[in-house]
């Protein structure tokens, strides 16, 4: 049977049977994103728009792409990640799914930059873009490309940090729904997805025990709860590290050790950076770890750890596993750099579990279609999922989990409406 197969870069074409398993197992676990789908494919709602994804290449979200294309959008896909790509999901959206792919897993940052260049060729009605590199390289170098886009959506922190700046220095030309900010993102993704997936990425890569291991967590958002809240269960002693006074006072009232990172540096076994802020790790607290501690990123960019520094400060360097880098200092203490600094849990794991980024994607698959209904009458900025998104994705994840709550009843709401009635 002759099959018309997209174009794309992909590492290898073959890989294509194993991607498509592993895209419907993972859609197994999307409930939402299905019902979402369902509903596309009979409405069509987003029929002859063009759309340019920079995302992480995963079975998670092929299923993304797969709701897009049954709403009529025709979507070309690019890592968001050089090191985050499922090769052999690339390959099943090119051949299986016909959906330009252009990712390659280990990919150089030329060529990662090159893949971000061919998606934007696909000439985006709407961009998704997963810690606005797309954007960013849309504005500085593609500005010919932004008469014809309506919107776009953004999936993380460091991206909606960056949108917010580009917004306030004038520079964002189109409307972009900050998806990060959705509750039924962040409360999930962030801290039960970056939670499970790191400790996963970090396991896999080393196959370490936890129970007892002294765990630093730098940077206490919703990634940093939701890491140390695991390695806890997992038995580790966890110290947090953070700069904002009411998320290290609620570190404290959560229960973890807090102290500055120096004095963290000397007694950590293992270092985990979520702070999307650049150099949390760096010389100061390379001199003083213990010989064999082991540093890791969560964060969306490899500048966390200040790597450069690390390389200047060793004397060797080999890869001992894979995802493994073992530095060598001067006075033979070995520090072990995982993923290469860029985030663990796509780059040694699976990225987080598919169930998780069901409410992400669906809330991804709905912006799309309020941009394409509603996109031209904003006027450029960044703006929050709106609330019926959210809570829609919300009571759909509850049937879907078999769960029922109760509504209020009338009087109950008239209650809540009035302001006469006080103490009795
Ligand atoms: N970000 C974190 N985990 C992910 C996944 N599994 N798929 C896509 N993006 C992700």
């Amino acid at each position: 049977m002759s099959r018309q197969t997209a174009h794309g870069d992909v590492r290898d074409l073959a890989l294509a049977p194993q991607g498509v398993r592993k895209t419907e197992w993972a859609g197994q676990e999307m409930p939402v994103l299905r019902l979402i789908r369902e509903r596309f494919a009979r409405e069509r709602p987003l029929e002859g728009v063009r759309i340019s994804a920079c995302l992480h290449i995963t079975s998670e979200t092929a299923n993304l792409a797969l709701t897009l294309q049954a709403g009529g959008a025709q979507v070309a896909l690019c890592a968001s990640n050089p090191l985050s790509t499922q090769d052999e999901v690339a390959a099943a959206l090119v051949a299986e799914y016909c959906i330009p792919t252009f990712a390659i897993k280990g990919e150089e940052t030329s060529t990662y930059y090159r893949h971000i260049h061919q998606a934007l060729e696909h000439r985006p009605h709407i961009t998704l873009d997963d810690g606005a590199d797309l954007v960013s390289t849309l504005h500085k170098e593609r500005q010919d490309l932004l008469p014809q886009v309506i919107g776009g959506t953004e999936e993380t922190t460091t991206g909606v940090i960056r949108l917010r700046a580009m917004a306030q220095q004038g520079r964002l030309r189109y409307p972009i729904i900050a998806v990060n900010d959705a509750d039924t993102k962040y409360l999930f993704d962030n801290r039960y997805g970056t939670g499970q997936s790191t400790i996963d990425g970090i396991t896999r890569a080393t196959n370490i025990l936890w129970a007892g291991k002294k765990v630093v967590v730098v940077g206490y958002g919703w990634c940093g709860r939701g890491v140390a809240t695991r390695a806890r269960g997992l038995g580790a002693q966890v110290i947090v590290c953070e700069v904002n006074a009411v998320r290290a006072l609620e570190a404290v009232m959560d229960g973890y050790q807090v102290m500055p990172l120096l004095e963290a540096a000397r007694i950590g076994d293992i270092f985990i950076t979520v702070t999307g802020d650049i150099h949390a790790l760096d010389a100061p607290h390379f001199a003083v770890m213990k010989d064999g501690a082991l540093l890791a990123n969560s964060g969306h960019f490899n500048v966390e750890i200040h790597i450069p520094a690390l390389e200047q400060m060793a004397q060797a360097k080999r890869r001992v596993r894979p995802f493994v880098d073992e530095y060598t200092l001067h006075d033979g203490r070995r520090l072990y750099l995982l993923g290469e600094g860029r985030l663990i849990n796509l780059a040694a794991a699976e990225g987080h579990p598919s169930s998780v980024m069901d409410m992400s994607f669906a809330n991804q698959a709905l912006s799309v279609e309020y941009l394409v209904k509603h996109g031209r009458s904003l006027a450029p900025g960044v703006y929050k999922v709106p609330q019926e998104i959210d809570h829609q994705v919300a009571t759909l994840k509850l049937a879907s989990l078999g769960v029922r709550i109760d509504s209020l009843t009338e009087e109950q709401e008239r209650y809540l409406r009035s302001w006469e009635a006080g103490t009795e």
